[in-house]
């Protein structure tokens, strides 16, 4: 347990990440372009060739302050994710082309499932595996919804390399809608988020998937509306 140790100086660099506050830029009035349409890819970019499927969307119709840096970390909390252990990072960031002209762009954040405690439980996440998500956001001028693409998945321990799950991209998916749909409420927000399942967007199969787990191509569409 000597992460514990550590835990003053993780409490620093939180604070000082929370300072790097990104204002939004209002309210959007779509909820996500199709990134195919605009050149884009629903596959991210692992840096093998290959890709994970960016299955989850939250609206660009969400509350916009959700759709922010901060706003999504505190979002994460509501529904059992946090930051990674410590900001170690397990492997290289990924990178998305969400058809709104800014090409390839790495990941915006990683969120770990916490085991009910943010963020110790995120350094659990890391030794026994579980649900974790990269986040995208889709800004560029050609496609400015606004909306956050994530790429969920469940993993293995990291004794076992951390890879995905047998089926670890429907499953994380599925866990993670659960757990965000209804009411959920941190650091003195409440949300309400609705799911909509979307099919069309993303192909069903394993072409072209990372580690060749097959997926049923559904993408659920989050909105997630900060309350009062
Ligand atoms: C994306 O991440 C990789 C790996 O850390 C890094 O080498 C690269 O410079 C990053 N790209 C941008 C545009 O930040
Ligand atoms: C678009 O999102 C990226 C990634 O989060 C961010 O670095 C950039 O500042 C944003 N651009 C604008 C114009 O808000
Ligand atoms: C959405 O898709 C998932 C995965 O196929 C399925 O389990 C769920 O029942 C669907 N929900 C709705 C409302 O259709």
């Amino acid at each position: 347990m000597h992460y514990l140790g550590n835990l003053a100086t993780l409490a620093l660099r939180l604070a000082s990440r929370l300072a790097l506050f990104v204002p939004n830029d209002g309210a959007h009035s779509v909820g996500y372009y199709d990134p195919v349409g605009g050149g884009g890819s629903m596959l991210d970019n692992a840096g093998d060739g290959l890709g994970e499927p960016l299955n989850v969307i939250i609206s660009g119709l969400s509350s916009p302050e959700v759709l922010t840096d901060t706003g999504i970390v505190n979002y994460a909390r509501a529904i059992g994710f946090s930051e990674e252990c410590f900001d170690i990072h397990l492997g290289a960031p990924q990178s998305a082309n969400l058809g709104d002209g800014n090409g390839w762009v790495n990941q915006t954040i990683e969120l770990r499932q916490d085991y009910g405690d943010a963020p110790v439980g995120t350094c659990l996440e890391s030794l026994i595996g579980g649900d974790h998500f990269r986040v995208y956001r889709q800004n560029g001028t050609n496609a400015d919804s606004g909306a956050l693409f994530l790429a969920v998945s469940q993993e293995e321990p990291v004794t076992d390399g951390h890879d995905i799950i047998p089926n670890g991209y429907n499953i994380g998916r599925d866990s993670l809608v659960t757990w965000a749909t209804g009411q959920t409420s941190y650091g003195g927000l409440s949300y309400t988020t609705t799911a909509q399942n979307i099919t069309g967007l993303l192909a069903p199969g394993s072409n072209g998937v990372n580690h060749g787990i097959a997926q049923d191509g559904v993408v659920v569409l989050l909105t997630v509306n900060i309350d009062g």
